[in-house]
């Protein structure tokens, strides 16, 4: 049982600040999934979780324990590479035990974690065999594996899925919510997968910079993203910004003829998911430059007077390329122009 709180943590290298000011609690037996572009600091904070780094100022607790000071074997963590990390020398049953021999656990206690982690995993059959010897998917369930027999208060995956092909991966992904359901254990994942943090997270953490720029359930982010940053960077394809005015009930988009009718005054950043774009009616009219079909919907790139937008709608589409479109928007985010704030 264990929750995490980050305290005010900075990390630098040197003169060069990686993470700034991490201030997050992080309930017992929640799925926090880190997100960001690379060079961010994802990899960074989840070394220091595990240890593997010393933070530069703040604290970090694990349940009522502060763990900051603490040698990485004391923190009672358990890490997953992206690399698995396997020794290739060693049987799975010899890997996923190996931990529990270097802590000179009684064989039997041994024996019976590993069995009880393969079973979880369905690696029974799979005990005798060497790394080398399995597919990419069962040498990730292996690295698992390893983790689990610790016992570990935390979790920590670092992009764990990315060595693997797209079924593979959605299929790990789902293997993943079920051990997350079955062992209850305080989870910090790092991705760079969009649709893993959605459907994974209990609470997703986006860092740009080192700055946390928001912290909130996947829906929060989704729904009302606190700056452009977020609002770009989950949700794909991309919410469209588009720089607009607004006065009495009107709103004009720059360089674009016709007004919606939304309630908002002065300059602003005008956002629209993709999803949210109305095709086939409404005030203002653009061109479609070019049609992505991916079966059950597709996506128009649209002309829209000096900007391309893009739609997201469902087939048998009724538009072809070239051809002007009457548009409306359905839900709209606004965000200050300079900061890139949420207004
Ligand atoms: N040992 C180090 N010494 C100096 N700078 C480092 C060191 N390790 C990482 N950095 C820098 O810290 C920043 C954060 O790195 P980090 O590995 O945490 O990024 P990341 O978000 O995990 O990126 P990616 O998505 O590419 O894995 C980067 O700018 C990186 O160059
Ligand atoms: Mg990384």
């Amino acid at each position: 049982m264990a929750s995490l709180s980050f305290r005010a943590i900075q990390k630098s290298y040197g003169s060069t600040k990686v993470l700034h000011h991490v201030d997050v609690q992080v309930g017992d037996g929640e799925y926090l999934v880190l997100v960001g572009p690379s060079g961010c600091g994802k990899s960074t904070l989840l070394r220091c979780i595990a240890g593997l780094e010393d933070i530069s100022a703040g604290e970090l607790w694990i349940g009522d324990r502060r763990v900051d000071q603490m040698a990485p074997r004391d923190r009672n963590v358990a890490m997953v590479f992206q690399s698995y990390a396997l020794y290739p020398h060693m049987t799975v049953r010899e890997n996923m035990g190996f931990a529990l021999r270097v802590q000179r656990r009684p064989p039997a206690e041994i024996e019976a974690a590993v069995l009880q982690a393969a079973k979880m995993l369905e690696l029974e059959h799979l005990l005798d065999r060497y790394p080398g010897q399995m597919s990419g998917g069962q040498r990730q369930r292996v690295a698992m594996g390893r983790a689990i027999v610790r016992r570990p208060d935390v979790f920590l995956f670092d992009e764990p899925l990315s060595n693997l092909d797209a079924a593979l991966r959605h299929h790990m992904r789902v293997e993943l919510k079920r051990l997350h359901r079955r062992l209850e254990t305080t989870i910090v994942h790092v991705t760079h997968d969009q649709v893993e943090a959605l459907t994974l997270a209990d609470r997703i953490l986006v860092l740009n910079g080192g700055y946390v720029q928001q912290f909130g359930s996947p829906r929060e982010l989704f729904d009302t993203p606190a700056n452009t940053f977020v609002a770009q960077f989950i949700g794909s394809p991309s919410m469209n910004l588009l720089p607009a005015v607004g006065s009495g009930g009107e709103v004009r988009i720059e360089g674009v003829e016709g007004a919606l009718a939304l309630d908002r005054s002065g300059p602003f950043t005008l956002g629209v998911r993709p999803t949210d774009l109305v095709v086939g009616s409404g005030p203002l009219k653009g061109r479609v430059d070019v049609i992505e079909s991916m079966g059950a919907e597709a996506l128009l790139h649209i002309e829209l007077g000096p900007h391309t937008i893009v739609a997201q709608v469902p087939e048998p589409l009724r538009v072809r390329v070239d051809e002007l479109v009457p548009l409306d928007v359905g839900v709209t985010h606004a965000f200050d122009r300079e900061s890139g704030v949420r207004l």
